[in-house]
């Protein structure tokens, strides 16, 4: 752990490449997603949490001697990864569930039967505030150690008043970009989809609109239908709310025709996406986000990556960390999945969970480049080719990164 006074600089310098997003606008679509800069033997200059140079080592400027230096050989530094779709704030665990899906069980049937999502929301409702504070902040340094720098958290597992913003709040404090999903599974308490829908809107949205960045719904067979969401998203964006859908993870539902009326930041999962949908999509603004993590969790079919890159749309690689569908935090290993079954490329994969996380989290100017005036984030890489993030499946190839200009863990 370095700490840096306020005012001073970092100089990593002596990396072997520094890898970054081509170009300036965001979203990246088509042949501009796999656009990487590569720069080798190279430096990146941090000053007062900003990126102020970035160039190869035989052009420094000998005048940088008041910053500490990072000593990047071996590594090589690519845009502090985003994770822009997570389910972090929550208690307990699924592994229960977990064994009885090895032995044939499925996701469906355990939610059906009142387990899933269900179970996690008592355990979450259990746990009360300061808990849940302490888990949040337990898988904000299991990502942080994965090479997240930022990461958005869903609620979605109170599906009470109390308990969803306490969610909010928690994940706020521990640095997360809050999502409401309160319409992530109707409460136990309701036995009626649009009753619930109505509780939400009149009880919890007030609030909610103040503690979150955007509100999320799950379109699917057994929770919302695309009429639900149109009216509870149509609502949220009234109130200020960004928008967010989980859409074609078993079944198309609408999700998508809803996403593009509406104005949605994102539509994710698209696992069960047909051609009509990659269609539409891409001649919209609205991001697919894809999780190959959960897929494979769920040994469910893979998202069709490569027709949705093709096609023109703009999309966004996640982990949707959770207890059930993808106990997963590690968007390295996702980057593999997103090469080796997804058909994108290392440089692809790259810009999808860096600038195009960062824009559909409203922070593509922020964080997402390395490049002078972003955040000073990086994620340092312990490899002497930046693909190795998307090559070195599920290996240690995370070395260290550094938050805002500060060195947050090294190996
Ligand atoms: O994105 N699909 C809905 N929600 C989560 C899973 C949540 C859970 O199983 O706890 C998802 O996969
Ligand atoms: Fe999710």
């Amino acid at each position: 752990m370095t700490g840096l006074a306020p005012g001073r600089a970092l100089l990593v310098r002596d990396l072997a490449q520094v890898a970054t997003p081509a170009g300036t606008g965001s979203p990246l679509r088509g042949r501009d997603l796999g656009a990487v800069e590569v720069i080798e033997d190279a430096y990146v200059l941090c000053r007062q949490g900003r990126i102020e140079a970035v160039g190869r080592m035989r052009d420094l400027d000998a005048g940088v001697g008041d910053a500490e230096e990072l000593d990047g050989r071996g590594l090589c530094a690519v845009p502090g990864l985003v994770d822009c779709h997570t389910h972090a704030c929550f208690a307990g665990d699924r592994v229960e569930e977990f064994a009885l899906r090895a032995a044939g069980a499925t996701y469906e049937e355990l939610h059906a039967a009142g387990g899933g999502i269900l179970s996690t929301v008592r355990a979450t409702r259990a746990a009360g505030e300061a808990a849940l504070r302490t888990a949040v902040g337990r898988h904000r340094q299991w990502m942080l150690a994965a090479g997240t720098t930022t990461f958005e958290a869903k609620s979605g597992y109170g599906l009470d008043r109390e308990t969803e913003l306490a969610s909010l709040r928690a994940i706020r404090a521990e640095g997360g970009i809050p999502t409401w999903l309160g319409a992530h599974a109707v409460a136990p308490e309701f036995d009626d989809a649009d009753v619930y829908l109505d509780f939400l809107l009149a009880e919890v949205l007030p609030e909610a609109a103040r503690l979150a960045e955007a509100a999320d719904v799950f379109v699917e067979d057994g929770a919302f239908d695309a009429a639900q969401a149109r009216r509870y998203l149509g609502t949220c964006r009234d109130a200020g709310l960004a928008l967010r859908l989980h859409g074609d993870q078993f079944t198309e539902q609408g999700a998508i025709e809803v996403a593009i009326e509406l104005g949605a930041r994102s539509v994710d999962h698209l696992e069960a996406t047909g051609p009509d949908g990659v269609r539409s999509l891409a001649a919209s603004d609205v991001v697919g986000v894809m999780l190959p993590a959960s897929a494979l969790f769920l040994a469910r079919p893979m998202p069709p990556a490569r027709a949705l890159v093709d096609a023109g749309a703009a999309v966004a690689l996640a982990t949707d960390f959770n207890p059930g569908s993808a106990f997963c935090e590690s968007l390295p290993l996702v980057c593999s999945l997103a090469a080796t079954q997804l058909h994108l490329s290392p440089a692809e994969a790259l810009a999808a969970c860096t600038v195009n996380a960062a824009h559909v989290l409203g922070l593509a100017n922020e964080v997402g480049r390395v490049a002078p005036g972003f955040r000073a984030d990086l994620t340092l890489l312990a490899a002497p080719d930046w693909r190795y993030l998307a090559y070195h499946l599920a290996g240690r190839v995370v070395a260290g990164a550094v938050v805002a200009g500060e060195c947050a863990w090294s190996a």
